[in-house]
């Protein structure tokens, strides 16, 4: 009896930490600001037909609407309520959105904001998404309900209310995050409204959570919290399924407060990841790719097991977070994509893939004065629908990264190749770098400044293989390079380093 109740507590801690991915498909995108309706379509149209896991959706609860600056993306991190009325859309289409995702097999996890309400400055009125009264001054949020009860001012020290010492763990976790009203987790009246929100999304059919902000709740509170949530909905997870939890915790080193306080929890946001990463292939402080050999644990990044990974985020794409100007996104298109296929192709971490929207991006003297624009958005402040060009981009301002050939292949390359070990590496002791995954796929990276053209072994089974980088599989034609693996499993790469992406993929599904 007590090892059955052992197993099932083991399980329980564990199952918080598997995405609930459908078999064979393994990455998240998140599709930053999307309309329900957009997330919708794209599932059926897109995400499924190409093998992606499943979607990290922004915030739907209610939250505060802002006029100054006007309609900032950061307003859906400002709850109000946790009325399920947001930018993206109705509480119904919500509903729709997650039954046709689930549907097609792929997965909804919401981005949970439970460590706060909106800013303290921000007044009082109904100024959020469906009109509800709320008053920031009073700490009054009826529609909760909460009241200043609940708020965490009577255990903040600080002068200002603000957090003002990141060394001080106490004040992280008690204080306010950039003004932000501090909700009292210790409370069970506090843990049960967030828990209820949770569940509501659970029973809904979402397969688990991004938790914003970990770093500024203390770990007991969240186990506490997660300890409430709801097993998955039974019409599309196995009975007894725990949500995913993965945690924001901006953690690279040298503050008081550790990641690793965090892992029994569910998974958490590895942010050395891109950080590291980014510095790479921008070739930084004499960083070099062949230094990647031991990427991951190697690195000193978080147990494989524990750490969800990217290459950038909603924050640190815009200068917010962390990683500063090491980070490469859709702005440096070349970088970004052999950044992510690089992630794509290699074992360490569960993937996610950034989805963005354009910004009218101003950097001066090394911040961008515009980094708190919101998505594409009518007058009124509703946010644009995302329409697919003939080509299969996106218009009106989305940039739809997980739409671009490289990535939605290497999203492909990375389900093909799920299990196999990282294998057969071989580097130029420089920026050229190539290596495996078991006998399932291939990948070869050219990031000095001359050209590759080199013979390798690719562990592969003889045969002619189509390159989803400059082109794909079309029936038994390909659109791109070809390359032939011979019985004894070498083939031979040239990668010009003009090449519009200086890479190569090849799986055991290009096969010709
Ligand atoms: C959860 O849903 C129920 C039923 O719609 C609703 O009454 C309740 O207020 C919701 N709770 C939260 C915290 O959102």
């Amino acid at each position: 009896m007590k090892l059955l109740i052992l197993v099932a507590l083991f399980g329980l801690s564990l199952a918080q930490h598997n995405p609930n991915t459908k078999h064979g498909r393994t990455s998240i995108v998140h599709l930053f600001e999307w309309r329900w309706a957009d997330i919708a379509e794209e599932c059926e149209r897109f995400l499924a037909p190409n093998g992606f896991g499943g979607v990290q959706i922004s915030p739907p609860h209610e939250s505060i609407v802002l006029n100054n600056p006007w309609r900032p993306w950061w307003e859906r991190y400002q709850p109000i309520s946790y009325n399920l009325c947001s930018r993206s859309g109705t509480e119904n289409e919500l509903r729709d959105m997650i039954t046709r995702c689930n549907n097609v097999g792929v997965y909804i996890y919401v981005d949970a904001i439970i460590n706060h309400m909106c800013g303290a400055g921000g007044g009082e009125g109904t100024h959020s998404n469906c009109g509800t009264y709320f008053s920031a001054g009073k700490k009054d949020f009826p529609s909760v309900p909460y009241s200043h009860w609940d708020f965490n001012d009577n255990k903040c020290k600080t002068g200002s209310g603000n957090i003002e010492n990141y060394g001080d763990p106490y004040q992280v976790r008690d204080c306010r995050l950039v003004s932000l009203l501090d909700l009292a987790l210790e409370k069970d009246y506090v843990r049960g409204k967030v828990a209820d929100y949770m569940n509501n999304l659970t029973d809904m059919g979402v397969a688990g959570f991004r938790v914003d902000a970990c770093k500024h709740m203390w770990p007991g509170d969240l186990s506490a919290v997660y300890g409430r949530l709801h097993n998955l909905n039974t019409n599309w997870f196995a009975k007894g399924s725990r949500p995913f939890i993965f945690q924001e915790v901006i953690d690279l080193g040298g503050e008081s407060i550790k990641a690793s306080e965090y892992f029994h929890l569910g998974r958490v946001t590895e942010f050395k990841y891109g950080a590291k990463l980014g510095g790479v292939i921008r070739k930084w402080n004499g960083e070099k790719l062949s230094y990647t050999k031991n990427w991951g644990e190697g690195w000193g990044f978080m147990p494989d097991d524990k750490a969800l990974v990217f290459v950038d985020n909603h924050d640190n794409q815009r200068g917010h977070g962390a990683g500063g100007a090491a980070i490469v996104t859709f702005w440096d298109p070349r970088m970004h994509k052999m950044a992510v296929a690089y992630m794509l192709a290699h074992p360490y971490g569960v993937t996610r893939v950034m989805s963005s929207f354009r910004w009218n991006r101003n950097i001066v003297n090394g911040k961008d004065t515009n980094d708190w624009m919101g998505p594409p958005s009518h007058s009124d402040g509703s946010t644009k629908p995302v329409p697919i060009n003939p080509d299969q981009t996106c218009g009106d301002g989305w940039v739809c990264e997980h739409r671009w050939r490289q990535i939605k292949n290497m999203v492909i390359f990375r389900n093909v190749v799920n299990g196999q070990p990282h294998s057969n590496w071989w580097d130029n002791q420089n920026n050229q770098v190539a290596f495996g995954r078991g006998n399932r796929g291939f990948i070869v990276f050219n990031n000095d400044d001359w050209n590759l053209d080199v013979t390798l072994n690719t562990g592969m089974p003889g045969g002619t293989y189509c390159d989803v980088i400059s082109g794909q599989k079309d029936g038994d034609r390909c659109t791109g390079k070809q390359i032939t693996v011979g019985g004894d499993g070498r083939a031979h790469f040239k990668i010009s380093n003009q090449d519009e992406d200086p890479f190569v993929a090849i799986h055991a599904d290009s096969k010709l």
